[in-house]
């Protein structure tokens, strides 16, 4: 690929999705967008990248970016955010937001489903304790065609095998073919919707626990702090970020604050303050 092809993708998927792809990624750029060329019955990546300089076509646009998009996810990723989340998070809220019995969660990278529909999974082996509780959980992500997939909540047999206990599978899966799929109540749990994190998070409103785990690794430094300091706008100050083991604010925003001893889980700077004045 030419330098300048690769400076014209990179610039696009940059602007598009916050996506920073070095030159030692030229391969994955072109073995992901040359099946797209041949779909649109196109001889060579070329030609593509010709169609894009020249036209730049919202619909081609996006279907490049979504191709660049990596939607790797498993069931109970890294296990330690799903427990935070189930031994420290939840009793705290079910305490503080007793009187409303309302809760927001939102999984900003949802990919193919498996962070939200873990979460629902934990809900919903709690039910007892939840009952009369309104509880939402929102996952997005910038690729249609992953949530898609989430939506219907269909996986392979290697995709339940990775981080699902064998016990939630035969209780909240049923068997179709060689594949595998969620039980509807599980489904209704999630409302799924295409968004992207460089957008104006207003609309969304306000959460009490966002997961955004795995996708600010993709993010150029400047990128990933813009996206941190909006995401403290979505929390109340009791409110719980959850990152990817990979990841991490350090450096990049002072809104947050890691909690010692719970890795991946931040709480809001304005709590973590209170937290040490008071002790
Ligand atoms: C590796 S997956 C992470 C999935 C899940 N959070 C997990 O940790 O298993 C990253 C997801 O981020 C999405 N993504 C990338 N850029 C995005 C953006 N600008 N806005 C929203 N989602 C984005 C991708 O489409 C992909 O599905």
């Amino acid at each position: 690929m030419r330098k300048e092809d690769f400076e014209l993708l990179s610039k696009i998927l940059k602007e598009r999705s916050g996506l920073v792809l070095s030159e030692d990624k030229i391969y994955l750029l072109e073995s992901r967008l040359t099946p797209i060329a041949r779909k649109k019955g196109m001889e060579t990546l070329d030609d593509l990248i010709n169609e894009v300089r020249l036209r730049r076509k919202e619909d081609l646009l996006s279907e490049i970016t979504d191709a660049m998009t990596t939607n790797e996810s498993f069931f109970f990723r890294d296990n330690t955010p799903f427990d935070l989340f189930r031994e420290d998070v939840l009793p705290g809220l079910l305490q503080s937001r007793a009187s409303s019995k309302r809760l927001r969660i939102w999984c900003a990278a949802a990919s193919t489903g498996q962070e939200p529909y873990s979460l629902a999974i934990i809900l919903s082996e709690l039910e007892a304790k939840l009952s009369g509780w309104k509880i939402d959980i929102v996952g997005t992500d910038l690729s249609r065609s992953v949530l898609d997939k989430a939506r219907a909540g269909i996986y392979s047999q290697f995709e339940v095998q990775r981080g699902l206990p064998i016990k939630l599978l035969m209780k909240y899966f049923t068997q179709a073919g060689e594949m595998w799929q969620i039980s509807e109540k599980i489904r209704k749990m999630v409302t799924y919707k295409p968004f992207n994190l460089l957008d104006s998070f207003a609309a969304l409103g306000t959460f009490d626990v966002i997961f955004c785990r795995n996708v600010l690794i993709y993010f150029h430094q400047d990128t990933k702090a813009q996206v941190l300091d909006r995401l403290r706008r979505q929390l109340p100050a009791d409110g719980t970020l959850f990152l990817g083991a990979a990841e991490t604010v350090l450096g990049l925003s002072d809104k947050f604050k890691p909690v010692p001893g719970k890795r991946g889980m931040y709480v809001t700077a304005d709590h973590a303050d209170q937290v040490r004045k008071a002790g």
